[in-house]
């Protein structure tokens, strides 16, 4: 058929990523090349090591998800890469992909905010999900709250002063000893334990201010862990209940200021976590909002979402035709 395909490309993180996506939403194609083997030696993503290993996979990862499609560039109508925010180098190394591949076939190019990807992802997910909706962003490197208003037009309402959610259940791993990523072995181990046992802070909590903090949990954490009166079990879980208050506590106070939103959505890999997708859907309920999470595979790093991210923004008359894809460059840092 002749509906709109966007070719799209992710890197900005430990994920390297290709997807092919309709306009309809349909997933054409899509690849997802972890690198969790890679950084695990080492208890987190090395920017280094991961802007070789993007290096090494993303140019045949494109011929494959082409291949896969029984297409070629031809097929294309644009071509959507995460400019930023992220690890620079592999940014870069997406970036420059996109800019040959653009340049190669005619075809625009598209930078996409991969915080946007994210916020727009809900929508992939769920053909019938209206802005505008609140959505909590919680993954390894962003914990925001955004009111997603529409394409490009986004409200923050809150984000980290420190670490982000996920980075909180990876280091808590680390001081555990459980491996990384953290969070699905702190989360496992949580269930073994009192989330009482531990007296922690739950940084923020109640105050008037709207963002997050978790460094000085984190720090809590090691104290109590290094204290040796505790079980590991029982820390997992104080830490968990903590990080959870302080969540659903500063989710609350973000709803309380959001405009007539419609639903309440969470993406990010930290999506994936039981205990905080049943307390957002119970918060959801008491407030009358329909819930939102889309399957796992689009909460984390993805090239579908940044793929998709490129339809909208052509569905919405945001990309300008005869743009020079040359002209765009790596943002490690650019707030939506
Ligand atoms: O979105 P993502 O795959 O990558 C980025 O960081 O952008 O998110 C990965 C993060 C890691 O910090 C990981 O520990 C966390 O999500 N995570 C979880 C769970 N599964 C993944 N955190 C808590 N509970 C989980 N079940
Ligand atoms: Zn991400």
């Amino acid at each position: 058929d002749n509906q709109p395909l966007v070719l799209g490309i992710e890197s900005s993180c430990d994920e390297t990523a290709a997807a092919l996506v309709r306009a309809d939403g349909a997933i054409v194609a899509q690849i997802i090349a972890s690198q969790d083997e890679h950084h695990a030696p080492f208890g987190g993503v090395v920017p280094e090591i991961a802007a070789r290993a993007h290096v090494e996979v993303l140019a045949p990862m494109v011929g494959r998800v082409l291949a896969d499609a029984g297409m070629t560039l031809a097929d294309v109508d644009a071509i959507a890469a995460t400019a930023g925010p992220g690890l620079i180098g592999g940014v870069m190394v997406g970036l420059v992909t996109a800019k040959a591949l653009s340049l190669a076939s005619g075809k625009p190019l598209i930078a996409v905010n991969h915080l946007e990807g994210h916020a727009l992802s809900p929508r992939l997910a769920d053909r019938e999900l209206e802005f505008p909706y609140l959505l909590l962003l919680a993954s390894g490197g962003h914990c925001q709250i955004l009111e997603v208003r529409g394409v490009g037009e986004y409200r923050r309402l809150a984000t980290t002063i420190d670490d982000a959610l996920g980075e909180a259940f990876d280091k808590t791993a680390k001081i555990l000893g459980l491996g990384y990523p953290g969070g699905p072995a702190v989360e496992r181990l949580a269930k073994e334990g009192d989330p009482d046992a531990v007296p922690l802070p739950r940084p923020l909590k109640g105050s008037a201010e709207p963002h997050f903090s978790f460094a000085g949990l984190k720090s809590a954490v090691m104290r109590a862990h290094d204290s040796g009166q505790y079980a590991a079990a029982d820390i997992a879980a104080s830490f968990q209940q903590a990080a959870m208050d302080c969540v659903i506590d500063r989710t609350a106070g973000a709803l309380a200021v959001a405009n007539d939103v419609k639903a309440l959505v969470v993406a990010g890999g930290v999506a994936a976590n039981q205990r905080l997708r049943g307390a957002l859907e119970d918060m959801a309920q008491r407030h009358g909002l329909a819930f939102a999470a889309p399957p796992m595979k689009l909460c984390t790093d993805n090239a579908a979402m940044i793929a998709w991210a490129g339809q909208e923004r052509l569905a919405a008359g945001l990309v300008e035709e005869g743009g020079d894809p040359l002209s765009i460059s790596a943002r490690p840092r650019w707030p939506l």
